[in-house]
């Protein structure tokens, strides 16, 4: 079976049994814990923080995947803990100098991600591909949960695939957006190797989070 991170979006969780969640989330083979970082003003949306992550660390053994859907992340991603193990992404759309804080998330021993909205060009990620562990392919408008994926997705991830390929080192291709038991086909096919699981998947109230996590692993393609 061909080998797809997943990464479980938290804001999809159930924040009044977060141990219980994340317990059940390890015992499912849950690869990375997705934190969804919003300021309210790069995204219409409020959401997961510095606290929340640290007490992630404390909590889990499960390495954090934290999405910063904020301005300015320059001045603030520092303010959050991670190892080697960890991944930070940013949005270009968020960044002055992009290639600046991508080297600074890499220096800090972070695996430095960059998150793409739908309407952004994929030719933004070939100029930091040297410096990049990941890119980050909104399949929805970042903020909520619950959305639709957007027409021509599918071809996005395909084409970001194919200009990946093209790095001289592995560079994950993330997906972020309506990784739904129906997409999850198209979407690992078209060339997506880590997966945001949120409402539409794995805590999809069709079944337990081992059955949601059995069918999702069956959809790889
Ligand atoms: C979108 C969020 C994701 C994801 C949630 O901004 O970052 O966490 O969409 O999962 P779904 O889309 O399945 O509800
Ligand atoms: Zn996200």
């Amino acid at each position: 079976m061909k080998k797809v991170l997943v990464s479980a979006s938290l804001m999809c969780a159930d924040m009044m049994n977060m141990g219980k969640s994340l317990a059940e989330l390890e015992a499912v083979g849950t690869d990375y814990l997705h934190i969804d970082v919003m300021d309210g003003s790069f995204v219409p949306n409020f959401a997961l923080g510095t606290d929340f992550c640290r007490a992630l660390k404390a909590n889990s053994k499960l390495p954090l995947d934290i999405h910063l859907m904020i301005n300015d992340p320059l001045y603030k991603f520092d303010k959050f803990p991670c190892d080697e193990n960890d991944v930070i992404a940013v949005h270009y759309e968020s960044c002055v100098d992009v290639h600046r804080i991508l080297c600074a998330i890499r220096e800090k021993g972070a695996k430095a991600f960059l998150a793409i909205n739908p309407a952004t060009p994929i030719e933004i990620i070939r100029e930091c591909m040297p410096v990049l562990d990941g890119a980050l392919i909104m399949t929805v408008n970042p903020g909520f949960a619950g959305q639709k994926i957007f027409p021509g997705a599918f071809d996005k991830v395909e084409r970001t695939r194919k200009l990946l390929d093209t790095a001289d080192h592995e560079i994950i291709l993330e997906v972020d957006g309506n990784v739904s038991f129906a997409n999850i086909p198209r979407l690992t096919e078209a060339g997506a190797d880590m997966i945001v699981v949120g409402s539409s998947s794995l805590f999809s109230k069709e079944g337990t989070m081992a059955e949601n996590m059995a069918k999702m692993q069956s959809l790889y393609r």
